[in-house]
């Protein structure tokens, strides 16, 4: 089948820019000894993870509880939920998914972790648990070294959880479009991370990892980097908000839709709200990227001057790709203008 005999709006990826995006972070991790544990969130696709770990990443990371055993079940062995799991019901879920692979879960406070313990000692599990660290985004997280050592401590005394280090994440550098402000940011928090970890040490407690980063700062890690393991996941497909950042990797997703109307001026494609994520700003037509872009529910225009006709197909970038990958229940896989797969998007909608 040609790619433009997809009914539309249709999201597809381009997979040879997709390996070469995978091959890129590898190639720029490698060399530093940092592991890459790839972002779930971005493709919500189990067949796409496990792309991920043929081609070196070592692990996934994912948001959501329910995320984790989508990844379980399709033969992930190394989990990391990067968020505090709190409820009742989750806990005793994840006590016992931690039988069933290698699972680790972010914790902030004492509370969480005497519920961690009793939840692993119910399934005889041991959950891994990352001190999440506040590192400038004001989201989870302790923001004193004491703080971490109190909960680095707990950990250790607990007999089902093992203590595998810090979870940073420094999400607010993730789109800064100053290279030079993101690079001394970036460099900033390496430094009050080296002080924890000194702090820990001086005070008996070793950390095995560390692990965070993004897309945005992937690149800025030197060779002394503090960070074990990158948590980048817009990398693998691009889109229209990390454009604007200048990343160095390649737009592998794209939004393929139908001209519906157009005239001299502008183009009105059937992909709207309700196909396309715009929380982190309007899609970019690949064909007129300067066009002004107009969304509604169902319509995407652009104010441009142009040849299309009704019917011709057209490929939009996403504004964020991860927004808009939840929209859709299956995504079509493309080398040049064959369509050669369709993968379920299979935590589509996998919030809890
Ligand atoms: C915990 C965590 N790690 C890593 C990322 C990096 O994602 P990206 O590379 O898509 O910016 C995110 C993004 O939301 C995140 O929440």
């Amino acid at each position: 089948m040609f790619v433009s005999q997809l009914e539309t709006p249709a999201l597809i990826v381009d997979l040879d820019v997709l390996e070469r995006n995978q091959t890129r972070a590898m190639d720029l991790l490698r060399p530093l000894g940092v592991a890459l544990r790839p972002h779930y969130k971005s493709h919500k696709c189990t067949a796409i993870a496990h792309m991920q770990l043929t081609g070196g990443a070592k692990g996934i990371t994912c948001a959501k509880l329910s995320e984790a055993e989508d990844l379980i079940q399709s033969g992930v062995e190394d989990v990391l939920i990067a968020n505090q799991v709190v409820e009742p019901a989750k806990l005793m879920r994840l006590g016992y998914l931690a039988g069933c692979c290698r699972l680790s879960v972010c914790v902030d406070t004492l509370e969480n972790i005497r519920a961690l313990e009793s939840a692993a000692a119910t399934f005889g599990t041991t959950i891994h648990c990352l001190v999440e660290y506040e590192v400038g985004m004001r989201r989870c997280g302790v923001a004193t070294p004491q703080e971490a050592l109190a909960l680095a401590e707990a950990i250790l005394a607990a007999p089902h959880l093992s203590f595998l280090g810090i979870q940073a994440y420094a999400g607010q550098l993730s789109h800064a479009e100053d290279f030079a402000r993101r690079s001394r940011e970036a460099a900033r928090i390496e430094g009050r991370l080296r002080e924890l970890l000194t702090f820990l040490h001086e005070n008996g407690v070793d950390v095995p990892e560390v692990s965070g980063a993004s897309t945005g700062t992937v690149e800025l890690r030197g060779a002394d980097t503090v960070y074990t393991e990158v948590q980048a996941g817009t990398y693998l497909f691009m889109d229209a908000a990390y454009d604007r950042v200048g990343v160095g990797f390649e737009h592998s997703l794209f939004l393929l839709s139908t001209v519906v109307s157009a005239d001299a001026e502008h183009v009105v494609c059937d992909a709207g709200l309700k196909t396309l994520g715009v929380d982190q700003g309007n899609p970019v037509f690949a064909d007129f990227p300067a066009a002004s872009v107009n969304m509604s529910e169902e319509h995407c225009v652009a104010y441009c001057a142009n040849r299309c006709a009704a019917g011709d197909k057209l490929r939009l970038i996403p504004g964020h790709c991860c927004t808009t990958v939840n929209l859709f229940d299956a995504i079509y896989f493309v080398r040049d203008d064959r369509v050669v797969d369709r993968v379920p998007v299979t935590s589509r909608g996998k919030s809890r």
